[in-house]
């Protein structure tokens, strides 16, 4: 179901002492990756984690109408009866991806190699974004593609009867346009190869091992040169789906600015192609420590720890970092708001297609709420007032964006007047307990 429903007002009040321990959902990412995979492979894959928001569902509606069972126990394992790759059938009805760009991106990108028409669509967020980023490449493969006026969705995708395999560079740092196109290249024969210059989140090549393919990394002077061979027998796995360091950003951020505050933040993937922020919130001051370091499923995983950080400055995040934080500019501008000085944000121009214009979003929202921020097309820069400096009092746009939502809610826990989002709904794409475990917390957030 996409966010399109009645809007949900809500309001988040000044808060002090946020404690206890902050359980967040699975990784969104790995979560959509694992019903794609599990489907393409052929016997039962098992998923434990598995997150549950209206992103994840989406894609797990959209495998059962290419074929696949998909069960969920009461206990919360989800089941995966694949069809093997190049077994996908053809979907009888429109797949309606509702919020999801990774959802939608990938499975254009799985089916593209198949005999197969498809006909997406999303909620109006997902119809704004542009998709000619991952039908360029397919059609590489020989894929067709009609859609509206400049690459938007509803679009419909006539999958390559006889694909050929490609060598593909990928114009802007995505992972979900290189994930699209290793997932086309599975039925494609011979070697794909994909060459990213800025390396990104690398779930997709990691799950792809796991599941039995072959596919190699390498660094070399034209980047990270990805090469898969097509046709595998995709063998099904049993995944436990790591907790998402996008959504621990939320009460990890919400800790350091709120008057008080010791959270832990449990079981959080520090994969280096996700973890930049929490880096950059350490390199500002934050009291932030990594407890009980480990590995879980062959990623770094640690328990974090944050606590109120009143003295936190801010920083030029280097741009070479902009991929490994891509989804938490938008958090880290309400912890910029909340230090002193100036937090300088460059190389960020994809922040601009995604789920909203998130500078433009956050720009606004800050301006509202007393914060002065300076932007152009690939920057911005936010002026710290200090803790418990930031104004707030406003209501702020959520422009069906669950981060600008979540984002300006936990500004309102530190701000001296409360602060107000227009729609609360989009939440639930990604982070579906957010205000139950904000609450516990001792969060002040209310609906209405
Ligand atoms: C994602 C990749 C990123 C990120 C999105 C999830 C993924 O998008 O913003 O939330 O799972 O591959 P881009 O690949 O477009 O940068």
């Amino acid at each position: 179901m996409s966010a399109q429903g009645t809007p949900v007002p809500m309001q988040a009040h000044v808060s002090r002492n946020l404690s206890g321990c902050a359980d967040v959902p699975g990784d969104k990412s790995i979560s959509h990756r694992a019903l794609i995979l599990g489907a393409l492979s052929v016997g039962e894959t098992r998923v434990t984690g598995l997150l549950e928001g209206e992103d994840v569902l989406d894609t797990a509606k959209a495998m059962r109408a290419m074929g696949a069972e998909v069960t969920r126990d009461d206990d919360g394992t989800w089941h995966v009866h694949g069809v093997g790759v190049g077994g996908f059938a053809e979907p009888g009805q429109v797949i309606d991806c509702g919020n999801s760009g990774t959802g939608v991106r990938l499975i254009m990108g799985a089916m593209a190699t198949s005999p197969i028409t498809a006909t997406f669509t999303g909620d109006a967020s997902l119809n704004k974004r542009p998709m000619a980023r991952v039908t360029d490449p397919l059609a590489l493969f020989g894929a067709q593609t009609v859609g509206r006026s400049g690459g938007r969705l509803p679009m419909t995708i006539m999958g390559a009867a006889d694909p050929v395999p490609v060598r593909y560079t990928v114009p802007v740092p995505s992972a979900q346009v290189k994930s699209a196109v290793l997932l086309a290249g599975l039925n494609a024969p011979g070697q794909t190869v994909v060459i990213e210059q800025e390396a990104t989140r690398d779930h997709t090549e990691r799950m792809l091992a796991g599941f039995g393919a072959e596919i190699t990394t390498e660094i070399t002077e034209e980047g990270r040169v990805i090469t898969l061979t097509g046709q595998p027998e995709l063998r099904p796995q049993t995944i436990t789906v790591p907790r998402d360091p996008s959504s621990a950003a939320f009460p990890v951020c919400a800790a350091l600015i709120t008057e008080g505050s010791d959270v832990l933040v449990p079981s959080i993937g520090l994969n280096p192609t996700r973890a930049g922020l929490f880096t950059t919130l350490r390199e500002m001051g934050a009291d932030l420590t990594y407890e009980n370091e480990r590995e879980e499923g062959g990623e770094p995983v640690a328990d974090l720890r944050a606590r109120f950080s009143p003295d936190m400055h801010g920083i030029e995040v280097p741009p070479e970092r902009a991929a490994s934080m891509i989804d938490e500019y938008p958090v880290l501008a309400v912890v910029a708001a909340c230090a002193t000085g100036a937090t300088v944000m460059r190389g960020v121009k994809e922040l601009r297609v995604k789920e909203s214009d998130r500078i433009d979003a956050m720009a606004t929202g800050l301006r509202a709420c007393g914060v002065e921020v300076e932007e152009g097309e690939d920057w911005w820069i936010v002026h710290g007032r200090g803790a418990g400096g930031v104004p707030g009092g406003a209501t702020c746009a959520s422009h069906l964006d669950h981060r600008i939502a979540m984002s300006f809610l936990v500004l309102g826990l530190a701000a001296q007047k409360p602060v107000s989002v227009d729609d609360g709904s989009p939440i639930a794409t990604s982070f579906p307990i957010f205000e139950p475990l904000m609450a516990a917390l001792g969060a002040d957030i209310r609906r209405g």
